[in-house]
C-alpha cells in the first residue's frame, strides 16, 4: 500500500479493538502530528474516527464513497492484479471511454476507473446506454493488456462474468449469482450486473481490452427508469425489501480481488473458469432466439465451446455456434 491513508485505513478498518497512537505510529512510518493530520484529513472524508488520549484510535463509521486509498485499504498487501491503480472519478461519460484513452496513451494494465455517476454509461448492445445512477451501484472500468493471442481475448467475456460472480457471493452472503450468456448476471431473476468488453488488437504489441462493469448495488425498484422496471434487480433487491444498503467499498474490494485472481488464471488454465461458467449458466436447456448479422436461429442453448462461445441445437436439428460479440443478440428467452 503505497500512501500513508491506505496504511491507515488498513490498521483501521482491520483492527479488533481501538489502537494506540505509539502503535499507529509504529506501523505507519508518521509522526504523531502527521498521523493527527491524517486523521483530520480523512475524518473531512467522511470517515468518523474517535481518539481518546488514552485508549486509541477506533474506526465507527465509514462513508459510502469510493475512495482509492480505502480501496487499496481493503484490498490489502496483496492488492489485485487488475487493479494496481485506483481513479476514481465523482461524474463522467463512459468509463470505458476514460479507459480507452488511458490506454492509447500507453499507460500499463492494472488500472481500476470508478466513476460515481456516468452520463454516457454504454451497453453491450450497440447504442443502448446503461443507466449509471450516481452513488446507487458500481460502474468501473479495467484496463487490461493480456499476454495471450488475440485468438482468445473471447476468454475475457467469460473470465470477467464468472469473477463477478464470484466476488458478489463473496460480499453478499446467501447470494447465487447466475450468468446469462454471454456476461449478464442475475440474481433471483433479475439482471444485476452487465458487463462490455472492448479492445484494440493495436500494432506492435499495443492492443489492450477494457473490461467495463456495472453493478446495481443499492437500487429499490423505483430507482430504475420505468422501461427497466421489469428485470433490473439491485444486490440490496436480491436480500429482500427490508434490506439496508450494502458497503459499496466492500463490495468493490470483492470484485476487484476475485477479477484479480481469476485474471492470473486466466493466462494459465482457463478450463476451470469455462467449466464454472457452464455451472452458472441460466440458458442450458432453453429455447432461445439469436439474432445476427446473418439472420435469426431459434433452436436449444446446449452449452459452451471450449472457447466459451454458446452452442445451439437449431429447430432443423442442425448445430449453431456463437460468439458473445455486440452484433449478437439474444432477443427471445424462455425461462
Ligand atoms: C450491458 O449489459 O449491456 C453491458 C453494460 C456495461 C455497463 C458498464 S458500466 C461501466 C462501463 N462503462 C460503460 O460505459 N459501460 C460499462
Amino acid at each position: 500500500m503505497k500512501t500513508p491513508d491506505a496504511r491507515l485505513l488498513h490498521l483501521l478498518r482491520h483492527a479488533g479493538e481501538p489502537l494506540l497512537l505509539s502503535e499507529l505510529v509504529a506501523a505507519t512510518g508518521l509522526t504523531p502530528e502527521a498521523l493527527e493530520a491524517q486523521i483530520a484529513g480523512l475524518r473531512e472524508a467522511g470517515f468518523v474516527i474517535e481518539w481518546q488520549p488514552h485508549l486509541g484510535c477506533r474506526l465507527l463509521e465509514t462513508p459510502d464513497r469510493l475512495i482509492p486509498d480505502d480501496l487499496h485499504a481493503l484490498l490489502g498487501p496483496e492488492g489485485s492484479a487488475v487493479a494496481r491503480e485506483i481513479i476514481v472519478f465523482e461524474e463522467t461519460g463512459s468509463t470505458n471511454d476514460l479507459v480507452a484513452r488511458m490506454a492509447r496513451g500507453g499507460a500499463e494494465e492494472g488500472v481500476a476507473l470508478f466513476a460515481e455517476r456516468q452520463h454516457a454509461g454504454r451497453g453491450r448492445r450497440l447504442g443502448r446506454t446503461w443507466a449509471s445512477a450516481a452513488h446507487l451501484g458500481l460502474w468501473f472500468s479495467l484496463l487490461l493488456r493480456p499476454r495471450f493471442p488475440l485468438s482468445e481475448w473471447p476468454r475475457l467475456t467469460t473470465w470477467a462474468a464468472v469473477a463477478v460472480a464470484r466476488g458478489i457471493e463473496a460480499a453478499v452472503p446467501g447470494s447465487r449469482v447466475g450468468i446469462k450468456w454471454p456476461n449478464d448476471l442475475y440474481l433471483k431473476g433479475r439482471k444485476v450486473v452487465g458487463i462490455l468488453i472492448e479492445g484494440s488488437a493495436g500494432e506492435g504489441g499495443g492492443g489492450y481490452a477494457i473490461a467495463g462493469i456495472g453493478v446495481n448495488v443499492n437500487h429499490l425498484a423505483g430507482d430504475f427508469p420505468p422501461e427497466l422496471a421489469d428485470r433490473a434487480g439491485s444486490l440490496r433487491m436480491s436480500i429482500g425489501p427490508e434490506a439496508a444498503p450494502l458497503e459499496r467499498p466492500l463490495i468493490a474490494a470483492a470484485l476487484l480481488r476475485e477479477l484479480g485472481r481469476l485474471y492470473e488464471q486466466l493466462h494459465d488454465d482457463f478450463t476451470p473458469i469455462l467449466a464454472e461458467a457452464e455451472s452458472r449458466t441460466l440458458l442450458r436447456g432453453e429455447w432461445i432466439k439469436v439474432t445476427t448479422p446473418q439472420g435469426e436461429v431459434e433452436g436449444v442453448a446446449e452449452g459452451l465451446e471450449p472457447d466459451g462461445r454458446l452452442r445451439v441445437r437449431c429447430a432443423d436439428g442442425t448445430l449453431a455456434v456463437f460468439s458473445g460479440s455486440e452484433e449478437v443478440v439474444l432477443s427471445y428467452w424462455q425461462r
